[in-house]
């Protein structure tokens, strides 16, 4: 949440939100900005695949969509494409953050170095443990007795910025990957609107560089153990 130093008014955080898949996170989003329940401006979705759910969430919603598909028309769009595009937008949403909710492209170190917000992701996984892919049934494979998901800031290093916050489980022994994967996306509901008000109400500052950024927290990341 930003205030205007005119009006002294408060105004909402401008978030822009990539996607790649059935964008359940967004909705919860969403959800929260229409009932008022989030500071939040969703100023528009970036989705770098057509057949996305989440391209029907935003523009129920009345939000600006960009499509910029890996492959469009049989062609394949390279990543210097997409971030050309994909940059020239946020610029012009004016977004003052970026969340990748469910954005299964990597993006280059150049683009993430000169975004034109500070950018985080959700993983599910509880971070450093688990980056990458096939999170849940590595986690499962390994014998854990815990799992869950983490926010963490987007640097060029895939899955290895600073962890924010993190929400927990137990794996049970009836747990399969399915079953897992539902736990944890129910976490993950409730793990990104509340990073993201924390981010909204200043209580994590992302625009301060080094340490210091996180300096109005005990410690990084909040752990959370939430319902599922
Ligand atoms: C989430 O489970 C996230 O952990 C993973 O992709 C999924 C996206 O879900 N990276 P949705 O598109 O928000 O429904």
């Amino acid at each position: 949440m930003l205030m205007d130093n005119a009006s002294q008014t408060i105004q909402p955080l401008r978030i822009a939100v990539l996607v790649s898949g059935s964008g359940s996170n967004l909705q919860v989003l969403i959800n929260a900005m229409q009932a008022g329940a989030l500071p939040i401006e969703i100023v528009g979705v970036i989705s770098n695949r057509e057949d996305a759910y989440a391209i029907t969430r935003a523009q129920d919603a009345a939000i600006p969509v960009a499509v910029l598909s890996h492959v469009a028309s049989g062609k394949r769009m390279g990543i210097k494409t997409f971030e050309t595009h994909a940059s020239a937008q946020l610029v012009e949403w004016q977004a003052d953050l970026i969340v990748l909710a469910g954005f299964m492209r990597v993006l280059s170190a150049d683009f993430i170095d000169n975004a034109p917000a500070p950018m985080i992701n959700l993983h599910p996984s509880l971070l450093p443990a688990y980056k990458g892919l096939d999170t849940h049934q590595r986690a499962i494979q390994a014998g854990e007795r815990h799992h869950g998901c983490s926010i963490h800031v987007v640097t060029a290093e895939l899955d290895a910025g600073a962890v924010l916050t993190q929400a927990l489980l137990e794996i049970n022994q009836k747990d399969t990957t399915n079953s897992l994967q539902t736990r944890v996306q129910k976490l993950e509901h409730q793990l990104l609107p509340w990073t993201i008000m924390l981010i909204a109400k200043g209580v994590i500052n992302l625009n301060s560089q080094g340490t210091e950024a996180f300096s109005m927290l005990p410690a990084l990341p909040l752990q959370l153990w939430l319902n599922n």
